[in-house]
């Protein structure tokens, strides 16, 4: 049966080049900072987001998390949307861990947070608050449509952060979606952030890992936490060399994943009893509602017909990825119209 997977990027495979660059990778011990291949990548992430440093991390939760931990000490605070993936979906994992806690507020439809709501939340120096610590950002934002924030939008946030003293860390595990998206560097997004993450495992298809990026002495900082919370990694350049690859080759190509999520947005629009807005995808993630009270029935039957993804709650998401040709929208768009004429 034919299976088109649309559940998340993160089911992306590396691409041949990569398996053979994971082989022919030199290695080292990366604990004594000898591994030449991780090495190279940290030094091309840096340069690419256009940052002193960089250091290489298991996931994209593990780079949050350290990120966190490096700008907040115990009993501090950071400000964040919402919808964040850290408050959200990262197990509440710099509280339980790092004894900080989340202030949010609300994130409008595209993602972004209020400059005055963040100024708003940011604690006076009063014994009896919380210190605040950082403000979050996400870009692209996952749970508002993987919309893209612009350079004007992280520079309104870090104006706030610069004149109240706290630090500003971007969760950009699709940062190079963003930019491919707006035709901007990656490094303009992230010039006004102190601290960044970005995934090297989702739309940029390696298997493992996420790269933090910052100021040389943050990234010792960052270095330290990713000792404590058992991230510290061996013969690491196995997995580097595919990052390497990734940067290289993986980046101008997540053009076709977003012209493939608007064909599929503009495609499920027209069918009756889905709602959804194709104007406001400017990604990969397709997220629309499913305006029928069967949708867990209509769910089960696009996947017996190999269409994966959505579920859950009647607003679904589809991901569009490396390995999701045009032909493949085609197809779920067909199942898609036959299942919901029913
Ligand atoms: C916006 C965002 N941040 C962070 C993460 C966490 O990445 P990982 O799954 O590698 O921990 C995800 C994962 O989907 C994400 O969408």
């Amino acid at each position: 049966m034919r299976v088109v997977d649309l559940r998340s990027d993160t089911v992306t495979h590396p691409s041949p080049e990569m398996r053979m660059a994971m082989y022919e990778a030199e290695l080292g011990d990366d604990v004594y900072g000898e591994d030449p291949t991780l090495n190279a990548l940290e030094a091309k992430a840096a340069e690419r987001l256009g940052k002193e440093a960089a250091v290489f991390v298991a996931s994209g939760t593990m780079g949050n998390l350290v990120s966190v931990l490096a700008h907040a000490q115990r009993g501090d605070e950071i400000i964040l949307g919402s919808k964040a993936h850290i408050f959200r979906s990262e197990a509440g994992g710099a509280s339980a861990l790092g004894g900080v806690s989340f202030h949010t507020v609300p994130n409008d439809d595209r993602g972004m947070l209020d400059p005055e709501d963040v100024r708003a939340a940011v604690r006076p120096n009063d014994p009896h608050m919380p210190r605040t610590a950082a403000v979050c950002l996400e870009n692209t934002q996952n749970a508002c449509g993987g919309a893209a924030l612009t350079q004007d939008d992280m520079q309104a946030i870090s104006a706030v952060a610069r004149e109240t003293n706290i630090a500003l860390h971007v969760d950009g595990a699709r940062i190079f979606n963003a930019a491919v998206a707006l035709e901007a560097p990656a490094s303009e997004l992230a010039r006004d952030a102190d601290s960044l993450t970005f995934c090297l495992s989702k739309g940029l298809s390696c298997p493992i890992g996420s790269i933090i990026v910052g100021d040389a002495d943050y990234i010792q900082e960052a270095r330290r936490w990713r000792k404590m919370v058992g991230g510290s990694m061996r013969q690491v350049g196995v997995i580097a060399a595919a990052g390497i690859v990734a940067l290289d080759t993986m980046v101008e190509r997540l053009a076709e994943d977003h012209a493939n999520a608007r064909k599929l947005a503009e495609g499920l629009a027209e069918i009756p009893g889905i709602d959804i807005d194709p104007d406001s995808l400017p990604t990969n993630l397709v997220f629309f509602e499913i305006q029928r009270d069967d949708w867990q029935d209509l769910h089960r039957q696009l996947v017996e017909r190999g269409v994966k993804g959505g579920g859950g709650t009647s607003r679904w998401r589809y991901v569009t990825h490396y390995g999701i040709t045009e032909s493949d929208i085609d197809y779920t768009l067909e199942q898609v119209r036959e299942v919901f004429a029913v």
